[in-house]
C-alpha cells in the first residue's frame, strides 16, 4: 500500500501527471476496485437505492427538466433513475469513459461529453448532481469545481457532503484518494442545504453520515451569504477568491 502511494505521489508531483491522466489511469485499471462499476463500490446499484429514489422524487417535486451529472462516471446507477427529463447530460474528464457511455447509452435526450469541471465552463442545468467527486480532489480543485457550478447559472446543486463528520476539511495529498468533506465548512462554507438526503451507505464504517445536500444556487449566490472566506491558507488562492466574487457580487 505504501509503495502504491509513493508511486502515485511521484507520478502526480514529479512527473506532473494531469488530472485527466490520473483519472484515465484509474479508469483503465479499475482502481476503485468494484466488479460492477468503474466508479467504485459507492456507485453500485445496492449502494444507490435511496439516492435513485430520492433523485426521482426531487426531479418531480422541483420540476427539473435538465439534469447535469457532473461527473457521470460510468452511468452505472443514474441510468436507472426513472424521470421525465428533457435533457440528461453526463460529463467526465476521462475521454475513454465518455466514449464508452456514448456508445452504450446515448439517445436524443441522453448525452455525454468530456469536461474538466474544475477548469472549464459548466453548462447550465435545472439540477446539477455532483456525487462522490469533490472528496477525491485537493481543496483548491474542489472549490474551483463548486465555483464553476455557481457560475453556470444553474438552479440547484445536489452534492455529496458528510454533515458533522469532521471538524475541519482536510487537504488531499494524492489526487483520486478519498477523505470526507463537509461542504458547510471552510473553504466551501455553503449555507445549510435546503434538504439533506442520507444515503444510508454501508460501504465503510464512517460512511453513515454520507449524504447528498441540496442547495438552491440562488441562495448560494445571494449577497447575504457571507460564509465563504473564513479559511484561507497560503496555498489557497484564485479558486476561493473566484467563489467569493461569484457569491458576494451577485445582484
Ligand atoms: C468516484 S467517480 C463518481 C461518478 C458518479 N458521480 C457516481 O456517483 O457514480 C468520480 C469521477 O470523477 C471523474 N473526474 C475526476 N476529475 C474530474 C474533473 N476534473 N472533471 C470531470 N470529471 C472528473 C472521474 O473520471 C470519475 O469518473
Amino acid at each position: 500500500m505504501k509503495t502504491f502511494r509513493v508511486r502515485a505521489f511521484l507520478r502526480q508531483r514529479v512527473m506532473q501527471h494531469s488530472m485527466q491522466q490520473i483519472f484515465a489511469r484509474m479508469y483503465l485499471r479499475n482502481s476503485w476496485g468494484s466488479g460492477e462499476s468503474v466508479s467504485g463500490e459507492g456507485s453500485e446499484l445496492m449502494q444507490t437505492a435511496i439516492v435513485r429514489r430520492e433523485i426521482e422524487g426531487l426531479i418531480n417535486e422541483l420540476h427539473i427538466k435538465t439534469l447535469l451529472d457532473a461527473p457521470c462516471g460510468d452511468y452505472n446507477w443514474m441510468r436507472w433513475v426513472r424521470a421525465e427529463l428533457e435533457q440528461y447530460t453526463g460529463v467526465d474528464i476521462v475521454p475513454e469513459l465518455v466514449q464508452a457511455n456514448l456508445r452504450r447509452y446515448a439517445a436524443p435526450r441522453t448525452q455525454f461529453a468530456v469536461l474538466n469541471i474544475c477548469e472549464e465552463q459548466v453548462p447550465k442545468a435545472d439540477l446539477i448532481v455532483c456525487r462522490d467527486f469533490l472528496v477525491h480532489l485537493p481543496l483548491r480543485a474542489a472549490v474551483a469545481a463548486v465555483a464553476n457550478f455557481v457560475a453556470s447559472g444553474s438552479k440547484y446543486l445536489l452534492a455529496t457532503t458528510y454533515p458533522g463528520l469532521v471538524r475541519k476539511n482536510k487537504e488531499l495529498i494524492i489526487i483520486g484518494n478519498w477523505r470526507p468533506l463537509d461542504l458547510q465548512l471552510p473553504p466551501f462554507s455553503l449555507p445549510p442545504p435546503t434538504r439533506m438526503v442520507n444515503e444510508e451507505c454501508t460501504a465503510k464504517d464512517d460512511f453513515d453520515t454520507k449524504s447528498l445536500g441540496l442547495w438552491d444556487l440562488d441562495d448560494v449566490r445571494s449577497p447575504s451569504q457571507r460564509g465563504f472566506t473564513r479559511w484561507c491558507g497560503p496555498r489557497f488562492t484564485a479558486a476561493e477568491s473566484r467563489l467569493r466574487e461569484l457569491t458576494q457580487n451577485s445582484p
